[in-house]
C-alpha cells in the first residue's frame, strides 16, 4: 500500500546516517523489510506479539481527553491544521540536541510547509497527537508531540516523541505511547516500532515500560524498539491516559 502521508520527515531519530536521508519510499521499503525479517536471533515482530483483535471503533481514542502532568490541567488531543502556529513556536523552543534526537539531522527552520504536513496528517489512517496547556492569556501552548506513521505494509507503523525541555520526567511521552498503542491496536496492529539512540534511555524505559523488545542497530549505536499494542497489566498504564 503506497503510504500517503505528507510528513517527508523520518520520524525518529535517524542514527544510522548523518546526511539528509534517501526519498521516503525508500526509507519506508528499508523499514517495512528490517520489521517483517527475522533477526539473526530470530526475533521476528511480525510474530513475536500476539495478534490484535479486529478493528474496533477507536472513535473514543481520538476524543480529547483532560490529563494532570506536574500538577497542572493539560489536554492530549489530536494536532489539526489550526495547529500549524502553536507547531512552529514549539519547534522554535527545541534545542539542537531535542532536535538531533527527534529529526536525527539539523533542522533549522520550521517551515510554514513543513508545519503544515505535520499537523494536517490523515487521522484516520497516521495519528499526530500533542499535549497542550492553556497559558494565562487564554492561548493553548504545545508542549509534546507523539504520532505514528503507517510503514509499507499497513500492518505496523513507526512512532516518534518530543516533549519540552521543561516538561520532561513528568509522564507526558509514557501518555503518548500508551494513547498511540491503544489506538493502533483499536486499528488491529499489533505493535509499533521506533528507532531510538542507544543511549535515550527515558525513551528506553518508556517503551520498556509498555513490553517493548529492543533488537540493536548492526553497526550503529541504536536500537530498534519493538512495541506491542497488548499493553501489559503491570505497565501502571491500562486505561486511557
Ligand atoms: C524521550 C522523551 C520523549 C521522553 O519524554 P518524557 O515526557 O520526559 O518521558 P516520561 O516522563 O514519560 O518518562 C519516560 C520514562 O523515562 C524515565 N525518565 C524520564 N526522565 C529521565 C531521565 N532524565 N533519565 C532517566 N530516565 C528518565 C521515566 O522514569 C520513565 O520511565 P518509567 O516508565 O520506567 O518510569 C523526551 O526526553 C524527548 O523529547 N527527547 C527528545 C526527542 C527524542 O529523543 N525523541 C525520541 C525519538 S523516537
Amino acid at each position: 500500500m503506497a503510504n500517503k502521508n505528507p510528513d517527508p520527515e523520518p520520524l525518529a531519530r535517524r542514527v544510522v546516517r548523518k546526511r539528509r536521508p534517501p526519498p521516503r519510499s525508500a526509507r519506508r521499503a528499508r523499514v517495512a523489510a528490517a520489521s517483517a525479517a527475522a533477526s539473526p536471533a530470530g526475533f521476528n515482530p511480525l510474530t513475536a506479539f500476539p495478534p490484535a483483535p479486529p478493528p474496533q471503533d477507536d472513535a473514543p481514542l481520538l476524543e480529547p481527553r483532560a490529563v494532570q502532568f506536574g500538577g497542572h490541567s493539560h489536554v492530549i488531543r489530536l494536532l489539526g491544521p489550526a495547529d500549524e502556529g502553536r507547531l512552529i513556536s514549539f519547534f522554535n523552543s527545541h534545542t539542537g540536541e531535542t532536535i538531533h534526537q527527534r529529526y536525527g539531522y539539523r533542522i533549522s527552520e520550521m517551515t510554514h510547509e513543513r508545519a503544515q504536513r505535520l499537523v494536517g496528517v490523515d487521522q484516520s489512517r497516521d495519528v499526530a497527537l500533542g499535549v497542550f496547556e492553556r497559558a494565562t492569556d487564554g492561548e493553548e501552548v504545545l508542549h509534546a508531540v507523539g504520532r505514528y506513521l503507517l510503514d509499507a505494509t499497513g500492518r505496523s507503523a513507526e512512532m516518534a516523541f518530543v516533549v519540552r525541555e521543561t516538561k520532561r520526567g513528568l509522564g507526558i511521552c509514557t501518555a503518548l505511547v500508551r494513547r498511540l498503542l491503544l489506538i493502533a491496536r483499536a486499528r488491529g496492529m499489533s505493535y509499533l516500532f521506533a528507532q531510538v539512540q542507544a543511549d535515550n534511555t527515558p525513551m528506553l524505559a518508556a517503551f520498556r515500560r509498555h513490553g517493548g523488545r529492543m533488537r540493536p542497530i548492526p553497526g550503529a549505536d541504536a536500537t530498534e524498539a519493538f512495541v506491542p499494542t497488548s499493553i501489559p497489566s503491570g505497565s501502571g498504564s491500562s486505561g486511557l491516559p
